[in-house]
């Protein structure tokens, strides 16, 4: 039984990799599985919370009582959360989204030439979503807005500065490039006070720690 600290709230969760189109067949991607924005949709609906998931392609079962929105490209992840996003109480941005799309995807699928030819790839930058929401924040409608960093080395340093990079209230990093696709992780809280590590457990484990510690958050943040 969870405490229900997210009662009347909507909560707002992005999730999964992004898939880039090269061509109709073919793509870029990454390894997220999506378990930890699932696992903290089904937190948040368990504590009370109305739960929007956007998701980008994962193999996993929607939450109970989450309404989930499926898209493919950041683009598109970019658009739902920028329709979705006003009057939603917290932004939890989990997703792994691709830094960067293809900038000349071939409407055709590409035919490989007899000759060794190769495709010319150009990329361009995504948005970043969190970001945008996170400028947003001020204004009345806007949540409190949470990120995720996984960074591979001096997470400590690096977590820090990302928060405040990104402009946001909560950070919370992942310890380890170990994380995609497993079930355990820890993971280090970074807000304005410093930081707080919350020890190895299972996703859903340290996704209601996550839940719980927000909770806490918004009651001072103030919300419409
Ligand atoms: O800058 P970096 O990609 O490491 O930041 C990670 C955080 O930013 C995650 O919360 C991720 O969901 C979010 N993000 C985003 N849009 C992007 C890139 C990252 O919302 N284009």
């Amino acid at each position: 039984f969870q405490p229900k600290v997210l009662a009347g709230k909507r909560i707002l969760v992005t999730a999964g990799p992004t898939f880039e189109a090269i061509d109709p067949v073919r793509g870029i991607t990454n390894l997220s599985s999506g378990k930890m924005g699932y696992a903290v949709a089904r937190a948040a609906r368990e504590a009370g919370a109305e739960v929007v998931l956007i998701s980008g392609p994962t193999a996993l079962p929607t939450p109970f009582g989450v309404q989930r929105i499926n898209v493919q490209s950041a683009q598109q992840m970019y658009d739902e959360v920028m329709r979705a996003v006003h009057g939603q109480h917290v932004f939890v941005s989990v997703a792994a989204v691709a830094d960067w799309r293809v900038a000349n995807p071939s409407t055709q699928k590409m035919k490989k030439t007899g000759d060794g030819t190769v495709p010319d790839l150009k990329f361009e930058q995504n948005p970043d979503i969190l970001a945008t929401v996170a400028q947003r924040t001020s204004l009345a409608g806007y949540p409190y807005c949470v990120g995720f960093a996984a960074e591979s080395e001096n997470l400590l340093e690096y977590g820090a500065a990302k928060r405040e990079k990104k402009g946001i209230p909560l950070l919370v990093g992942n310890i380890g490039h170990h994380t995609f696709g497993q079930d355990d992780n820890t993971i280090i809280l970074f807000d304005e006070n410093g930081h707080t590590i919350l020890p190895r457990a299972d996703k859903l484990t340290l996704a209601r720690a996550l839940i719980s510690e927000i909770s806490k958050r918004i009651d001072k943040h103030s919300l419409f």
